[in-house]
């Protein structure tokens, strides 16, 4: 997997993945479904970082990272086309890697309880489960 700083093309992109997908549409389409609008401003700050994955074949997904002193919140997305094939495995391969370069020590996940391919895949890459927050999400960590 290759990865590669998110530019208008490949927020374009991200809105074309969630136009068509209910499941992630459903998940966080409000924000991501708007992406060009939505996700360029926070872009701006140098606490988030937006990147594109990709192999071969093309365009797989993206992640959002958001990096405050030295703790990483993370959103990735693997397009349907390419679920179920190791990538969301991949995927948080990346992130832990990104977010070590950045200067993250922990990296956070919040996550539905329904959300179960979420689930499966920081569950797959070792994150550790720390229990349900105020408003009924699980809460995941792992140290870089
Ligand atoms: C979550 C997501 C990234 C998983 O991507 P993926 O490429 O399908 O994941 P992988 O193929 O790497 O699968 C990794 C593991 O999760 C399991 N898994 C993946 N999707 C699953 C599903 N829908 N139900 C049950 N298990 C699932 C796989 O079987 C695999 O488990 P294994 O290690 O026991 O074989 C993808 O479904 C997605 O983008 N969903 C919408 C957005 C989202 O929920 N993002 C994460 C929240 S921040």
């Amino acid at each position: 997997m290759q990865v590669r700083p998110i530019d208008t093309d490949g927020l374009r992109q991200v809105e074309q993945w969630l136009a068509a997908d209910p499941v992630g549409g459903a998940i966080f389409g409000g924000f991501y479904g708007h992406a060009v609008a939505r996700w360029t401003p926070l872009l701006q700050a140098p606490s988030r970082h937006g990147w594109l994955t990709l192999d071969d074949e093309g365009p797989i997904g993206f992640i959002d990272l958001e990096i405050l002193d030295d703790e990483a919140e993370i959103t990735y997305y693997v397009s349907p086309a390419r679920r179920r094939q190791g990538h969301g495995r991949s995927t948080l391969d990346e992130v832990v890697r990104l977010a070590a370069a950045a200067g993250a020590r922990q990296i956070h996940a919040t996550v539905e309880p329904t959300n179960t391919a979420c689930l499966a895949t920081l569950r797959s890459v070792g994150f550790t489960e720390l229990g349900t927050n105020e408003f009924d999400e699980l809460e995941f960590t792992c140290t870089t």
